[in-house]
């Protein structure tokens, strides 16, 4: 069995109003980050923690240095090897290479030459491949074409099931009652999705592929292949302050041939799937 943590949305950073409430409980951020951290050195004991991404909210360069090395301080106190995903607000003001350099070793040193943040690594009987979706503020999301074919190459030379690590959303699914995402689809999923299942469909190897940023949990499956949603450890399951943390993580379990996902915090949920893949 191979054990993966996954935490997202961790956004350390000041606290601010959304339309007049607040909705991310920013202030929380190293507090409910350090108790993942522990609940996952004391019970979990992981093989892999993954980290999916918006680490900070963007505030400005230095703000962002000061808060995304803080989340990192805070994840690198995990016992289990941490891989990151970069998360859109993540790369407003901080660069690949600042990324890069908070991030340390780690299996993204291979990649530094490619123009996208995504990079393949194996562990544990499995191949993981993470890429870097990019948003465009109220316009899309996109991964690209060299990133797309890097992804399609990718697959096709992967000769173990593939686990795929991403920020945004490549499924279709549903975001009637989100919060953030409501009528708000071009910023929620990724832009070429139909492109990026097709490339899953024909590789035919795909075990899961798992994100965020939606900020909430989400559960769909697209030809056959599950797609999880994390909901983000800071959201405010109230309407407004003082608020409630959704203090949500995931753990996931990859057996030979089954899958199980639990989602821990406020909300649990529980999926099982077996597959053939
Ligand atoms: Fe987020
Ligand atoms: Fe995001």
């Amino acid at each position: 069995m191979f054990t993966i943590g996954l935490v997202s949305d961790l956004h350390f950073g000041q606290e601010t109003y959304h339309r007049g409430k607040l909705r991310k409980l920013t202030r929380d951020a190293p507090k409910l980050a350090k108790a993942f951290v522990e609940s996952m050195n004391e019970k979990v004991k992981p093989n892999l923690i993954v980290n999916l991404g918006d680490d900070i909210e963007d505030e400005g360069r230095d703000a962002d240095l000061a808060r995304y090395r803080g989340c990192h301080q805070v994840l690198s106190r995990a016992a289990a090897e941490c891989v990151h995903v970069a998360g859109n607000h993540d790369t407003v003001n901080l660069t690949h290479a600042d990324l890069r350099s908070i991030w340390g070793d780690g299996p993204w040193q291979s990649s530094a030459s490619r123009p996208d943040l995504c990079y393949s690594f194996e562990r544990g009987g499995f191949h993981f491949a993470v890429l870097e979706t990019h948003e465009k503020t109220d316009v899309d999301i996109t991964l690209g074409t060299h990133q797309l074919q890097w992804f399609e190459a990718d697959l096709r030379a992967a000769t173990l099931p593939v686990v795929v690590l991403m920020h945004h959303s490549a499924s279709e699914q549903d975001l009637r009652g989100n919060y953030w995402f409501e009528g708000r689809e071009h910023v929620a999923l990724v832009k070429e999705r139909a492109e990026f299942r097709r490339i899953v469909r024909a590789a035919g190897n795909v075990r899961i592929v798992l994100n965020g940023h939606v900020h909430w949990n989400h559960f769909d499956v697209v030809d056959g292949v599950p797609y999880v949603t994390v909901q983000s450890l800071i959201e405010n399951l109230d309407e407004d302050a003082p608020g409630r943390a959704a203090a949500a993580h995931a753990v996931v379990r990859l057996t030979e041939r089954r899958t199980t996902i639990e989602l821990e915090g406020a909300e649990r949920a529980r999926y099982q799937i077996d597959s053939t893949v």
